[in-house]
């Protein structure tokens, strides 16, 4: 009798969870709106009128004035040897609209194309714009002017890639895409766009082919637009990352997916002297930085909050050798003490104190104490800079789980480590110093956002979310789900008073002649190497839910993939993968 009451109870308790959580799993939903779409209306002609595409987007605030330097950065131009370069930034008064589709592309808002004109004396086109109309007018190509004599050459012809008259969309009259046939030694970088059928004239007004050795291997980038017969796509260089000589051009490709062969490749241009000229001195990177150091936002939940690394090893901090771990050292301030260089052989780590209220104080890292780390990167020849805000918290919560109705399932230690590394990208024009996209890391991947899709708070400073527990950077609040069908690993962002300006307390510890603090060549783990017994952790969350819904568990966590569950371990920053590449 007793029983079949306390049946009841639960199977009443149960039901009030389920109702309680659906309602706050609405709620949730609602504040979640990563992406909004933009409302579009069936009319065309209303349409037309309305598509983002056709306001430029600009800054909050002005761009930052460069203070002068000994190089070449923020000069607008950049020689890459034999070949000048200037960045054309696409505005009304520097392109022309040469072709729209009103369908297909992100949120299905279709794609704008633009042909750069009023180029200075003596610079050509590389290639045209293309951009989908869902977001505001932000992009730029690379024209060139030939200094050497013999590193731009006209077209001898054009070849028609793929033309639109036959797709049924709703689009200004039809398109004709041609690639340039370039002279024997010479490459493409770019295609032109027609709405007529006539070849374009080899005239001024063409597409300049360059020198082969002037150009290196490109790849597609992100996807524009697309139909089932056609897709299209920005391109970059294949090769990416500090010592990579590829320079992107911002021009687009073609693929058609009906009719072969496919077109012959486009190349994307190579510094060939990669001298590092147009990177930023120090003292311009400061004032970059400044400019465009982010705000972080730390869940209004979350305990466990970034420090300095000076903060954690003046607190306790201990280095622990194999063999000896009786007799573990105290980190110095500066980590002068820590073993330097090698690679992470399990000969050293790092743990909190051993006394457990000293433990728990430094686990919770300090907000007043916390500093990032910039590491500076060429990228793109030496074409951009990438600035890498490397952001330090002492510790790094488990990992919760949205199942079916079951807001926030705990996953006991799985996600939990010592010494958690997280970072953000700047990536930063070296022709005029504008900020043109932001890279959010995000546990072993991450997320790219131009600066147009940004948040701005406070002039040019974009908005990052720290999710809870787990600290990965996001450009947006809300609920990010890892997992299908509404379920998965739950990442929380939340404005709250819990939040910093990266740009107050800040040091540069990497790159061009910078002097690195010897914490940063330490290459062993930061934290202890705990074996989180997944399985174990995960059949006993299982065993804790009704029965009807444990199959459904087993099966969920069965197809996930283990990554998702096991943190990026406690490594510095440059042990990571993205050190020297793109991230
Ligand atoms: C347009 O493309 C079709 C193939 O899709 C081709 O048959 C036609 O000749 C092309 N039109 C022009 C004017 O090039
Ligand atoms: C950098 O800035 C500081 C202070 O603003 C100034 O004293 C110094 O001369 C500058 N260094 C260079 C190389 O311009
Ligand atoms: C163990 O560590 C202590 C403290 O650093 C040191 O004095 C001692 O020599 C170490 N012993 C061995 C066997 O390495």
């Amino acid at each position: 009798m007793q029983s079949s009451i306390g049946k009841a109870f639960q199977l009443f308790c149960f039901l009030v969870i389920l109702i309680v959580n659906h309602v706050c799993w609405i709620q949730a939903q609602g504040n979640s709106d990563v992406n909004p779409t933009v409302s579009r209306s069936a009319d065309p002609f209303l349409l037309s009128t309305s598509l983002p595409v056709e306001t430029a987007f600009t800054f909050p605030s002005a761009l930052p004035v460069i203070p002068s330097g000994g190089g070449n950065f923020g000069k607008g131009r950049i020689d890459l040897g034999g070949l000048e370069v200037i960045q054309v930034s696409i505005s009304t008064s520097t392109s022309q609209r040469v072709w729209r589709t009103y369908e297909g592309g992100p949120n299905s808002m279709g794609l704008t194309i633009f042909q750069p004109i009023n180029l200075p004396p003596s610079f050509f086109t590389l290639g045209f714009y293309a951009q989908p109309n869902n977001r505001l007018l932000f992009g730029w190509v690379l024209a060139a002017r030939d200094v050497s004599g013999n590193s731009l050459r006209p077209p001898v012809g054009y070849v028609e890639v793929i033309n639109t008259t036959s797709m049924n969309i709703n689009q200004d009259g039809a398109a004709y895409f041609w690639q340039p046939l370039c002279p024997d030694g010479y490459q493409a970088v770019g295609l032109y766009v027609t709405t007529s059928p006539l070849k374009p004239s080899l005239s001024q007004e063409s597409i300049s082919c360059v020198r082969s050795d002037l150009t290196e291997q490109s790849e597609t980038d992100t996807w524009v637009w697309g139909t089932n017969e056609m897709t299209l796509s920005s391109l970059r260089p294949a090769n990416r990352g500090t010592e990579a000589t590829g320079v992107h051009t911002g021009t687009f490709s073609c693929q058609p997916l009906s009719v072969p062969p496919p077109p012959p490749p486009l190349f994307c241009l190579k510094n060939t002297k990669f001298d590092l000229s147009s990177m930023p001195s120090h003292n311009q990177t400061s004032v970059l930085f400044q400019s465009y150091s982010p705000w972080i936002y730390l869940h209004p939940d979350e305990d466990f909050l970034p420090s300095s690394v000076n903060w954690f090893f003046s607190n306790g901090a201990l280095l622990f050798q194999r063999g000896n771990e009786s007799n573990p050292v105290p980190v110095q301030p500066d980590g002068s003490n820590l073993p330097q260089g090698g690679s992470d052989d399990g000969l050293f780590w790092l743990d909190y104190p051993v006394d457990k209220n000293a433990k728990e104080w430094v686990k919770r890292g300090d907000l007043g104490n916390t500093k990032v780390y910039l590491h500076i990167k060429p990228m793109f020849g030496g074409t951009f800079t990438d600035i890498v805000v490397w952001i330090f918290y002492p510790f790094n919560g488990n990992a919760r789980l949205k199942f079916l109705f079951i807001k926030s399932l705990s996953l006991g230690d799985i996600g939990e480590h010592i010494g958690d590394w997280e970072h953000i990208t700047l990536r930063i024009s070296n022709f005029n110093g504008e900020l043109w996209r932001a890279y959010f890391s995000e546990h072993s991947g991450g997320t790219l956002v131009e600066a147009c899709d940004l948040e701005f708070q406070g002039g040019n400073k974009p908005v990052s979310y720290s999710s809870l527990h787990g600290h990965a950077m996001f450009s947006r609040p809300g609920l990010v789900l890892q997992g299908d069908d509404g379920n998965g690993i739950r990442n929380d962002m939340a404005r709250s008073d819990k939040f910093f300006d990266a740009g107050v307390a800040y040091e540069l510890v990497a790159g061009p002649g910078i002097e690195e603090p010897p914490w940063l060549n330490y290459f062993r783990k930061w934290g202890p190497f705990v074996r989180h017994d997944i399985q174990k952790n995960l059949d006993g969350i299982a065993k804790s839910l009704p029965g009807l819904l444990r199959k459904k568990f087993r099966k969920f966590i069965n197809k996930m993939p283990r990554e998702v569950l096991e943190e990026d371990g406690p490594t510095g920053p440059k042990v990571k993968r993205s050190w020297t590449a793109d991230d």
